[in-house]
């Protein structure tokens, strides 16, 4: 097997300018994900977990550390350095990212949102259109909203439509932020088929869950974190 991502001594501070204090958010973090491989990463609240996922979407500039992604358009590129203009240009067609908290780009409708997000991966109209009509179906969005902004979704709806771009945009690497945290089971439920599928089709995930049962039935290896530091 072949890693897709291969993290060395990955490390992030962050100043408090009003405290002038230095809060350690992740130390010397390393791990490797191959190829189709699905892991979670676990650990307490504040441990650092969406850390890690922020520096490889480069959400967060790493302090120090290397990120070695293995990626289709550039071979294998440090995502640690990589320039802005890279990083936008993997965001849009190979790494997917769903966050912990939403954040919906205002002024484009649930259904835009989706369409536009396949479009950007090169795939034509058409198909756009139909994988956005099965993906909001698939997450029993309320037909009426499909036209409407996402800012007066509930939590849930807007939640599921985040899952739902994502995935859509069918990414060779898709990182995970608790993305089922405030899902009823049923919609949780149709989050792990969509896991199942993506697993199927070869994608490479990385995940962080609340739900340790769920985790435990897709991932197959799983690192924990503590105090910012990988428990072996
Ligand atoms: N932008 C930021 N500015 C300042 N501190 C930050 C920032 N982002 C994270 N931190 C701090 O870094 C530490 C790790 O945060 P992180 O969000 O990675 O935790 P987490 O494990 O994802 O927690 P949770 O399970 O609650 O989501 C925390 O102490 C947090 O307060
Ligand atoms: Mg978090």
């Amino acid at each position: 097997m072949q890693a897709i991502l291969s993290i060395q001594k990955l490390s992030k501070s962050f100043m408090l300018h009003q405290k002038n204090k230095r809060i350690r958010a992740i130390e010397d973090v390393s791990l490797t994900l191959h190829e189709g491989e699905f892991i979670g990463i676990t650990g307490k609240s504040g441990s650092g977990k969406s850390t890690v996922l922020k520096c490889i979407h480069r959400t967060y500039l790493p302090e120090a550390g290397e990120i070695w992604y293995n990626s289709r358009l550039y071979g294998p590129i440090d995502l640690a350095q990589a320039s802005e203009r890279i990083m936008i240009e993997l965001r849009r067609e190979e790494i997917g990212y769903v966050s912990q908290f939403l954040n919906v780009m205002p002024r484009t409708t649930a259904k835009e949102l989706v369409k536009h997000a396949i479009v950007e991966t090169g795939r034509d109209a058409d198909y756009a259109e139909r994988e956005t009509v099965r993906m909001l179906e698939h997450f029993e969005l309320d037909r009426e909203l499909w036209d409407s902004y996402p800012a007066t979704f509930s939590g849930g709806e807007k939640l599921r439509l985040n899952i739902a771009r994502a995935m859509a945009k069918r990414p060779r690497l898709l990182l995970l932020d608790e993305p089922t945290a405030s899902l009823d089971e049923a919609s949780k439920g149709k989050v792990k088929v969509l896991i199942e599928q993506l697993m199927g089709e070869g994608t490479t995930m990385l995940g962080i869950f609340h739900d340790l049962e769920f985790m435990n039935h897709l991932c197959s290896r799983e690192y924990r974190i503590r105090d910012g530091r990988v428990l072996a």
